[in-house]
């Protein structure tokens, strides 16, 4: 089976062609970086006008590399949610069209299971496992019973991970996203030069905190204290030491509880991409003998490959949706329907 995946919740528009014997046939991607970077941020309505300019090109190149024709595929499956609506909507109504022009059927995905299910086609990771789910907009550490079966055992209870990075990464004037600019810059700093805190470190439970974090940061940033390049690189490198400990703190804690038949633990969402946090993270994995698995670094941040991967999981259980199913803006996994 050949699955089409499509995604446009943010400021990715990707389109990918996977296969059900776990063979990525194309993975198109057209990041609006450019469009976004005078702001500084993602600006929804430009990401949407976007998406709706670049997807059919997309498309057309994704089916073009995959060497098939639109008759080859055997199921479209779209980012349903959650995200940024205009966005989510553009390739939902895409989708839509294709499939009933088609008659081929249609699969709703959860950006988020994308996400989750990156590391089942790219390392065959067995059902349960747990996820850390690091990204823009989200923050999670989930315990992976079943495809379509979550369980939260904690959340960030202000900031994201990667939205601490990018905000952090403004202040300090680099480029969006801000991720990997910190990541950059952190490797040519001194991460014991500045003091930041550790939100939540030391406390039960597996919940995350990087509002105290940023601000701190930000609050350096504005004194006179951050100001020649190896100043901020030592920032940057200090503000990614505290997130690190923030994380392997959190994942100890989950580790604690983890029922004895889960074996692994997926990092995943765009901070996975973060080597120096893979690297950190790998380490506690060892010391407590899980297995420890990121998705390859092209396949952390969005990208359709993940969303044709999850169609393709549902559609072998025959979970297809209905044609006239609603994008949904907010979507925890928590709430996603088996079948
Ligand atoms: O999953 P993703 O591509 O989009 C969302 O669904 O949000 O994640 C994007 C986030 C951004 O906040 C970006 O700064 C962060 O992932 N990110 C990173 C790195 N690469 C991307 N954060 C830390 N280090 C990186 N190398
Ligand atoms: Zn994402």
């Amino acid at each position: 089976m050949r699955v089409l995946g499509i995604e446009s919740s943010c400021d990715e528009t990707a389109a990918a062609v996977v296969s059900s014997d776990k063979e990525i046939l194309s993975n198109i991607i057209y990041a609006q970086i450019a469009e976004h970077q005078p702001y500084g941020g993602v600006v929804p309505e430009i990401a949407a006008r976007n998406h709706l300019t670049y997807l059919h090109q997309v498309i057309e190149r994704s089916l073009l590399e995959a060497e098939l024709t639109l008759t080859d595929i055997d199921a479209i499956a779209v980012t349903a949610g959650p995200g940024l609506i205009g966005g989510v909507m553009v390739g939902v109504m895409a989708a839509k069209a294709m499939a009933a022009a088609l008659d081929k059927p249609l699969i709703a995905v959860n950006h988020l299971e994308g996400h989750a299910l990156t590391a089942r086609l790219t390392d065959d990771v067995p059902f349960p496992f747990l996820l850390l789910l690091m990204s823009g907009g989200h923050c999670q550490i989930l315990l992976v019973k079943e495809l379509g079966d979550y369980e939260i055992l904690g959340s960030s209870i202000d900031d994201a991970a990667g939205e601490a990075f990018d905000k952090v990464a403004k202040c300090l004037d680099l480029d969006y996203p801000g991720g990997p600019e910190i990541e950059k810059l952190a490797q040519q700093g001194n991460e014991a030069r500045y003091k930041l805190p550790r939100p939540l470190i030391g406390r039960e439970g597996c919940d995350f905190s990087f509002a105290g974090l940023k601000t701190a940061a930000r609050n350096l940033i504005l004194t006179a204290e951050v100001q020649s390049i190896q100043d901020k690189a030592d920032l940057c490198a200090s503000f990614q030491a505290a997130v690190k400990d923030c994380l392997v703190d959190r994942l100890q804690q989950a580790l604690k509880h983890l029922p004895d038949n889960v074996k692994h633990v997926v990092l995943a969402g765009g901070v996975a991409a973060n080597q120096y946090l893979r690297q950190a993270l790998t380490q506690v994995c060892k010391e407590q003998q899980k297995i420890f698995v990121a998705p390859p670094l092209k396949l952390c941040t969005d990208n359709a490959v993940m969303i044709a991967w999850a169609g393709l999981e549902r559609l072998k259980r025959g979970w297809v949706s209905s044609l006239d199913f609603q994008p949904r803006p907010r979507w925890p996994l928590t709430e996603l329907k088996n079948g």
